[in-house]
């Protein structure tokens, strides 16, 4: 089995996981006999200060040559001033666009070891386990009008999404619930949008097909507070674009760190992995960032685009093991009362290599 992933590091603390995951992936394909490929091209604010764009054409090439990309994070607050289709999130979407995969899945879960890390009490949420399907090329973020017209002082973006959008992404939720708990949470506010009503009426005819998963619907500020309340009864959650983008964020309260949490982007020509964590600039550069997430991720790469179930597995056990024996990144020990040892990204990166290897 050969695979080329392009990575994308970009910027902030996306250099310094990134390079932990390419690492960890690299142990685990070579225990398997596998080859895994890596090339690297810039995007985001490295991109912009090099190339002059946050998505350069040889980044963009790269990646549809490739079989995956694997990306970091993008943004700085240097570039805060820029209007957003110059800004490294541009370079972001305009990636995603491209490689065209719609369906971002979100998966939240709860590891026994991090409650203490949770502001919320530990039989709250020991046992979730939620799998978000966030659509990721609609809505606001590509919606057109989007303006801000500083004579009249006015802005607009638009929440669109066609009738076909919805019916795919919720295909796509409606099998990985089958797959799961057989149950499908969607979250829309179709109580004030009209857009919400189309999503709303289209999950409602696709759910025909799944007569086996139940569903349900619930309005985007309701979930934010059920999520925090009542977190092990959600299965999978299916949502637009900006819902998803900050429910998902939400997620890792229950997770104990946004630092925790992967993403895969499916349904496109090449799939894109992310953590769904920022370019964190506030610890960037000192060794602070938790690499799970990224980490984690690098296991989703070789699972969804390698097929190399065994190795993802062996990935997420390795994570799982170095938490149960008390490791732990500065971000998952706020509360430490049993004064766990405190590893740095690289500490993390390579306990998580050493636990690979010994369980082999
Ligand atoms: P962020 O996710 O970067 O950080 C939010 C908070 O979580 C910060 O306190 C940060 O230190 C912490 N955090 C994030 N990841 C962590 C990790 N792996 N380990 C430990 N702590 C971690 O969000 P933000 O501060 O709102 O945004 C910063 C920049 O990142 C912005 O420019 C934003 O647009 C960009 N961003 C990029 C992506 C992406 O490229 N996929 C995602 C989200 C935000
Ligand atoms: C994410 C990020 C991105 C998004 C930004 C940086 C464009 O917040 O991946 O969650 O909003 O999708
Ligand atoms: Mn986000």
């Amino acid at each position: 089995m050969k695979l080329n992933i392009l990575v994308t590091a970009g910027d902030g603390i996306g250099p310094e996981v990134t390079n932990e995951a390419v690492e960890v992936m690299k142990t685990v394909a070579q225990m398997g006999g596998h080859t895994l490929e890596f090339n690297a091209r810039r995007i985001g604010g490295t991109a912009i200060i090099n190339d002059g764009t946050p998505l350069p054409e040889d980044t963009l090439k790269a990646a549809l040559d490739s079989d995956a990309v694997l990306l970091g994070a993008v943004g700085g607050n240097e570039f805060n001033s820029l209007a957003p289709d110059k800004r490294p999130e541009a370079g972001l979407l305009a990636i995603r666009s491209a490689l065209g995969g719609f369906a971002n899945l979100r998966p939240a879960f709860a590891f026994k070891e991090l409650a203490v890390n949770s502001p919320l009490r530990p039989e709250i949420i020991d046992g979730a386990d939620i799998l978000f399907v966030r659509e990721l090329l609609g809505g606001l973020y590509f919606g057109k009008p989007r303006e801000w017209n500083r004579t009249t002082g006015e802005a607009w973006n638009t929440m669109r999404y066609t009738k076909d959008e919805v019916a795919r992404v919720a295909r796509i939720a409606f099998q990985l619930a089958q797959k799961r708990r057989k149950k499908l949470t969607s979250v829309d506010k179709a109580n004030v949008l009209e857009v919400s009503q189309l999503w709303r009426d289209t999950v409602i005819e696709v759910a025909k097909e799944f007569p086996d998963v139940a569903l349900e619907h619930q309005y985007v500020d309701a979930m934010a507070m059920h999520l925090m309340n009542r977190p092990k009864e959600f299965d999978v959650v299916l949502t637009e674009n900006l819902f998803g983008d900050i429910l998902s964020d939400e997620s890792g309260v229950i997770t104990g760190s946004i630092g925790m949490l992967p993403s895969a982007t499916i349904g496109g020509k090449v799939n894109l992995y992310e953590p769904i964590h920022g370019s964190a600039p506030d610890i960037a550069g000192k060794g602070l960032a938790n690499p799970l997430g990224a980490i984690l991720t690098g296991a989703l790469v070789l699972r969804h685009s390698g097929g190399l179930e065994a190795e993802a597995a062996a990935i997420e056990k390795a994570v799982r093991k170095a938490l149960e024996l008390g490791f732990r990144t500065p971000d998952l020990a706020r509360a430490n009362p049993q004064g766990f040892p405190v590893l740095s990204t690289k500490e993390m990166g390579a306990k998580v290599r050493e636990l690979l290897t010994a369980g082999k």
